[in-house]
Parts: C-alpha cells; sequence; structure tokens
C-alpha cells in the first residue's frame, strides 16, 4: 500500500533540501471554486478523486503563509494573528502534513492569514494547503515542478491541488494507485468579463466537513453510481463553454453539477444537507431572475453559500438583489 509519506519522499528523492536561513516574503495562493465538483475518494489517504473535475480560482481570495524555522519542541500555527490550539483539528492536519517531510529535524512556526472565511465551504483548506507547499518548496529550495507541487498539495487536501494556479484548472482523476498522475493544470483561456458574486449567508463551521460526507455520499448513496457519467458529461460541456465564452452554458452546467452532488449527498444515510433556508431563498433568487432574461447562475459547495455566475454588465442588478453580495472578476 503506498502512503502519504512513501509519495512525497518518492518527490523529493532527487531535490535538493537545502534550508535557506533567510526568511522568504509570503507566499500566496487563491482558494478556487469548482465548475464541475471533486465529490468521492477512490483512495481516502491520497485524497485520490473518483473523478476528475474543473475550477476557477479566485484571484485574491485565499491564503498567504510564511514559514519560519523555530528554536521550540513543537510547531506552532497563527492563523488570522491568533495562536492555534495544538488540540485542534485544524493543527493536527497542519502538522501531520509536516511530518510528511522526509526526516525533518526543524519546528516551524507556521503565520496563515486568509480572507475568507475558514471551513464555510469556502475551499479555504484548499488554499491553505496550496500556499503551505508553496512555502515549504520555497523554504527548501526544492524546485518542484508544477505537477510535483500540485500533487504534494493534493496530500494535503484533495481541492488544493488546483489552488497551484489562477484561472481555469483542471484536476485529472488518473488511474495509478500512487496516484501519480492525478494532478491539476490550468486551462489556458482568459475571460475578463466572468464575475462570481460571493453571497456569504454563513461563516460558521459546517456540520460535517467534506472528507466525512463524501464518504458517506460514496458508501450509502443509491444515486452516487450516476455521478461519474454526469461529471463526464459536464467537463466536456464546461470546456466548450469556456472557449467559446458561452455564460448560458456555463452557467446552467456549474449549476446542475452542483445540485447533482447535493442530491447525492441528501440521498446518504444519515443525510447531509448543507443548505440553510436562506441559501433556498438565494437559489429561487436566481431562478426568478432568470425568469426576467439576467443570466445569472448558481453554485453551492459543502456548506451553506452561494456563489453566482454572471457578466460585469449585470454586476448591478445583481447586487440590487443579492445582500450580502462581493463581486470578483478573477480574470482581472
Ligand atoms: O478538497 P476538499 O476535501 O475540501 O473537498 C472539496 C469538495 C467540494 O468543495 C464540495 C467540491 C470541489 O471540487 O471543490
Amino acid at each position: 500500500m503506498t502512503d502519504r509519506k512513501n509519495i512525497v519522499q518518492n518527490i523529493l528523492k532527487n531535490k535538493n533540501t537545502k534550508i535557506a536561513l533567510k526568511e522568504f516574503p509570503p507566499v500566496f495562493a487563491p482558494t478556487n471554486i469548482a465548475l464541475c465538483k471533486y465529490w468521492g475518494k477512490r483512495d481516502l489517504l491520497l485524497n485520490l478523486p473518483i473523478t476528475s473535475s474543473l475550477s476557477i480560482s479566485l484571484g485574491k481570495k485565499g491564503t498567504t503563509t510564511t514559514l519560519k524555522a523555530i528554536d521550540a519542541p513543537f510547531d506552532r500555527v497563527i492563523l488570522n494573528k491568533q495562536t492555534v490550539s495544538e488540540d485542534s483539528e485544524f493543527y493536527q492536519r497542519l502538522v501531520e502534513f509536516l511530518n510528511l517531510i522526509p526526516n525533518r529535524v526543524i519546528h516551524f512556526e507556521i503565520e496563515t492569514s486568509s480572507n475568507i472565511p475558514t471551513a464555510a465551504g469556502l475551499a479555504s483548506s484548499a488554499s491553505g494547503f496550496a500556499a503551505l507547499t508553496l512555502a515549504l518548496n520555497n523554504f527548501f529550495q526544492w524546485q518542484l515542478t508544477p505537477t510535483e507541487l500540485s500533487i504534494m498539495a493534493r496530500l494535503g487536501s484533495g481541492s488544493a491541488c488546483r489552488s497551484i494556479w489562477q484561472g481555469f484548472v483542471e484536476w485529472h482523476a488518473g488511474s495509478r494507485e500512487d496516484g501519480m498522475d492525478s494532478f491539476a493544470e490550468p486551462i489556458n483561456q482568459q475571460w475578463a468579463e466572468l464575475c462570481i458574486g460571493l453571497n456569504i449567508l454563513s461563516s460558521q463551521e459546517k456540520p460535517i466537513g467534506s472528507r466525512d460526507a463524501m464518504k458517506r455520499t460514496v458508501e450509502t448513496s443509491p444515486f452516487y453510481s450516476a455521478w461519474p457519467n454526469k461529471v463526464k458529461e459536464d467537463l466536456h460541456l464546461l470546456k466548450q463553454a469556456i472557449t467559446q465564452k458561452d455564460i448560458i452554458l456555463l452557467g446552467k452546467t456549474a449549476e446542475s453539477n452542483a445540485l447533482c452532488m447535493h442530491a447525492t449527498m441528501m440521498s446518504t444515510w444519515p443525510p447531509v444537507v448543507y443548505a440553510l433556508p436562506e441559501t433556498i431563498s438565494s437559489m429561487r433568487k436566481v431562478w426568478e431572475l432568470r425568469q426576467q432574461g439576467v443570466n445569472v447562475y448558481f453554485t453551492q459547495d459543502a456548506g451553506p453559500n452561494i456563489k453566482l455566475l454572471f457578466l460585469q454588465q449585470d454586476s448591478a442588478i445583481i447586487k440590487e438583489n443579492f445582500n450580502p453580495m462581493e463581486i470578483l472578476q478573477p480574470f482581472n
């Protein structure tokens, strides 16, 4: 059986491990929102997905991380200027990730700050593990290739492998047992007018993390068997929509993909429902606006928040109808 440590050892086999004594400037990784979701793993330890997925990175929304070696018996983690308790799951996940480095003798202070709510279904773990991977690469001067960076970030959190890049990104599921063919790559297309609207309805911790919810879905949803085919079709349509800059095709495909993912979750036992009443109200508002001829669509991840997809020309009407609403233009 391949474990995470073997993979990292393999990646680092012929790399430098010079420790830079100077401090590096902070590194940044964007968060990303999947237009075709990653939902279900074929390997729980290596975060290997059952299907490929496609996302868009959110420009300046993400995580900034600084790493320094400290003379202390433990690692120290500072999140948004607050020291994180060693008992917390957040701390444990980061330290487990650091422990994948072969023969690690140094302890780190990881100072990390995120301009998105942590654990509210806005993929903060994606930007967090991507930023940490980039920071480690700088710190040890490994000079990892983009593919290796993506694979390593994936070991922290699946969707982190997509946060190595800005813009549209595809994560290839791969089929190898060791996951060396499961990494993300950018799709070389720009779309300046494309807007993402963040309708943050709750920043509270979600009732169940995506890791457990995915596992439960794969194990107990009678609808999960239909999911891989849905993804295959949607990936094809999304790529077509991106190339043709077709907001209707992009929006329709992303919204339908998100609703199908949530349908697989609702059919698990015990059921997993991330939507709050406010989530449903926002969805209804999107459908009403569409009836009035506005090309606006939504997507939803493992949390209650809604992310809207539309073009710049409709920004004013979107702002009028949704509160709160933060509009991002990932390509500007
Ligand atoms: O990478 P994780 O374990 O945070 O899972 C991400 C799951 C979704 O956000 C719901 C879908 C996705 O592709 O990002």
